[in-house]
């Protein structure tokens, strides 16, 4: 009788455990290892739920295809569940007890030797990504896409429980600013036009508001052409939300919930409360947006201290509206001139010119400046910055931004190296209180913090709206971000339902009026035809994936990655198109590549 057509599959093979003992099961997977046993062949057999070892005697005839088997081979069996003879028992498996007595067996699929044994860590990830498919076939990345399905199951389920309709919006979409390049997409049909992919569906969602949809979600895909980072891809999804007549705290108020849902259904732990921070606080604390909290280092305000101490360098900075900030390294041992001379490097990397340091040596304060600062005043500063009395004091001026991106990397670089963070622990906080915008000196314009559809605080839209300059410097956004353990794990604002309000928003973004009608005409347009107030929030799916898994790599929670050159080393994406493609297009290139020449 032939499986498959006939004979199905009984149990997955994770599942086959002591309870089965006794009867017949039908397995199928794949050959993880072959041990072959004076005349008995032993095989663990893999599946996506785990490994059963089966037992198979090569002179029946039954199972003679023992011999064939190698590594990756596709096979099913017919066989009975027995226990593991004394002393053969694996405590480590969860079929640890038992083992499957073979009676019948077919090779399904053969294989031919794969390029590395599946689960080796010590295989490069180029390899692995390369044959992403054997890569997906290991423990841990099985465990990861698992754990994706059960989250957005949970997702899905409360949102809908608390009335909200996931609604699919296009792909093949215009330009929407989210801060980062496009991937556009050319049309064939109206040749000299783009579509863009969308880099989240951020005005759609709203026209979804304009359209009455009420509640919104969807687990959207979005492409954004930016520089990679461990935490970041080219393509990825979100748990993309839009409500209507709600306010800033209904929009947390929802998404803390479902936080502490996923928190709950996945880990079984109750996170509690989240603290709200205020962005300028947090930015002076930790010298992040998004600290990580897990690190008990805080930045520390020595200013005022070091007013007129006669050191030119704190003088001058301080005399130009500057900063002097420190970091408390809480380590007993001396750190050594050669490691502080590392850190000076990641503070020159942020603009800064360097680090003046404070050590205790017995009753005595070291440090490169006692030649200018008294004692007295080394010990008032030691005492504010390390009031364990033990540690290294890191002390930073310049310009107040300049000084939290020095040491707020510090901060993260030091808690790493000595191992202050308690990673046993997930730390989540709400950020608000943002600058709606922020003056880029290198475009020399104004761009906003969060998007150009957030809302000013009512008491700056005044503000917003005289066009101002240091007026609008000053003006708070209606945005908030969920930060956990040092990552942006969500973001969202209030929006701007006001025709008026959006066209002045888009004029302090410096886009002219042509520029504003072009890009977002029919946008403003349909404001202008009935907009409930509404706000929203997108969760970065792979991220919350990633940190539930407890990986430090967002390619882990996806199947099918890119990597930091935004390659598919897989499939040799992207790649050449031939020539016909492009005429058909309208496209010429202007380097012309192998293929399109042909
Ligand atoms: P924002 O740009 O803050 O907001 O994005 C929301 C969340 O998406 C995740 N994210 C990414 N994840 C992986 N790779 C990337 N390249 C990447 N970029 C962003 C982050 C981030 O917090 N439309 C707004 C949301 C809104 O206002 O409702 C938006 O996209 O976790």
């Amino acid at each position: 009788m032939a499986f498959i057509s006939e004979k199905k599959r009984s149990h997955s093979c994770g599942a086959v455990d002591s309870q089965l003992e006794g009867q017949t099961v039908v397995l199928m997977g794949w050959v993880n290892s072959r041990r072959d046993h004076g005349g008995l062949v032993f095989v663990d057999l893999r599946d996506r739920e785990g490994l059963v070892q089966i037992v198979l005697d090569p002179g029946k005839a039954g199972t003679a295809v023992a011999k064939k088997l190698r590594n990756e081979f596709v096979i099913a069996i017919e066989g009975k569940v027995r226990p593991r003879p004394e002393g053969m028992v694996n405590p480590k498996m969860k079929s640890g007890a038992i083992e499957v007595e073979v009676a019948l067996c077919q090779i399904l699929s053969e294989a031919e030797t794969p390029p590395y044994v599946i689960d080796d860590p010590k295989v490069s990830e180029a390899v692995r990504l390369k044959y992403r498919y054997l890569d997906l076939r290991s423990h841990r990345l099985q465990e990861c896409l698992k754990l994706r399905h059960k989250v957005t199951k949970v997702v899905r389920d409360f949102l809908s429980d608390q009335g909200f309709w996931e609604v699919e919006t296009p792909i093949l979409y215009k330009s929407t600013p989210e801060g980062a390049r496009d991937y556009l997409v050319p049309s064939r049909v109206n040749q000299g036009t783009f579509y863009a992919l969308p880099q989240s569906p951020q005005t759609l969602k709203q026209l979804l508001m304009i359209g009455g949809t009420d509640r919104y979600f969807q687990i959207a895909r979005c492409f954004r052409d930016e520089d990679l980072r461990a935490d970041r891809q080219p393509e990825f999804s979100q748990i993309d939300i839009e409500m209507s007549f709600v306010d800033e705290d209904d929009v947390r108020a929802i998404n803390e919930s479902l936080l502490k849902t996923i928190w709950k259904e996945i880990k079984g732990q109750d996170i509690g409360t989240l603290p709200i921070l205020d962005y300028q606080e947090v930015m002076n604390q930790y010298g992040s947006d998004k600290p990580d909290l897990r690190n008990p280092m805080k930045i520390t305000e020595v200013s005022d201290l070091v007013e007129n101490s006669g050191f030119k360098v704190f003088d001058t900075c301080l005399a130009s509206g500057g900063v002097v900030r420190a970091l408390g390294l809480p380590v007993k041992d001396v750190v050594s001139r050669s490691q502080i001379d590392k850190w000076m490097k990641v503070v020159k990397d942020h603009g800064g010119a360097g680090i003046v340091w404070i050590k205790k040596e017995g009753d005595e304060y070291q440090s490169p400046v006692n030649k200018f600062l008294s004692q007295e005043l080394l010990a008032k500063i030691y005492e504010r910055v390390c009031p364990e009395g033990y540690g290294t004091v890191l002390m930073v001026s310049d310009k107040a931004p300049v000084v939290s991106r020095s040491l707020g990397s510090l901060r993260d670089i030091l808690g790493k190296q000595f191992n202050l963070i308690d990673t046993s622990k997930d730390v989540f906080c709400w950020v608000v209180n943002f600058p709606l915008l922020d003056y880029d000196e290198q475009e020399k314009r104004w761009v906003a913090c969060h998007h150009p559809f957030t809302m000013a605080k009512d008491s700056d839209v005044a503000a917003l709206k005289s066009g101002d300059a240091g007026e609008i410097a000053k003006v708070k956004a209606k945005a908030y971000d969920l930060v956990c353990n040092g990552h942006e794990l969500g973001g969202g604002s209030i929006r701007i339902h006001d025709n008026h309000i959006q066209s002045a928003m888009f004029k302090a973004l410096g886009f002219s009026e042509e520029e504003a009608k072009h890009k977002f005409g029919f946008f403003v347009e349909a404001l202008t035809y009935g907009t409930p107030p509404h706000g929203g929030f997108a969760w970065g799916l792979d991220r919350l994936v990633m940190i539930l898994a407890g990986t430090d790599a967002i390619r882990d929670v996806i199947a099918f990655p890119k990597t930091a050159k935004a390659q598919c080393l897989m499939s040799e994406t992207p790649s050449e198109v031939d020539r016909h493609q492009l005429q058909e297009l309208g496209i010429k290139l202007s380097k012309p590549s192998m293929t399109s020449q042909t």
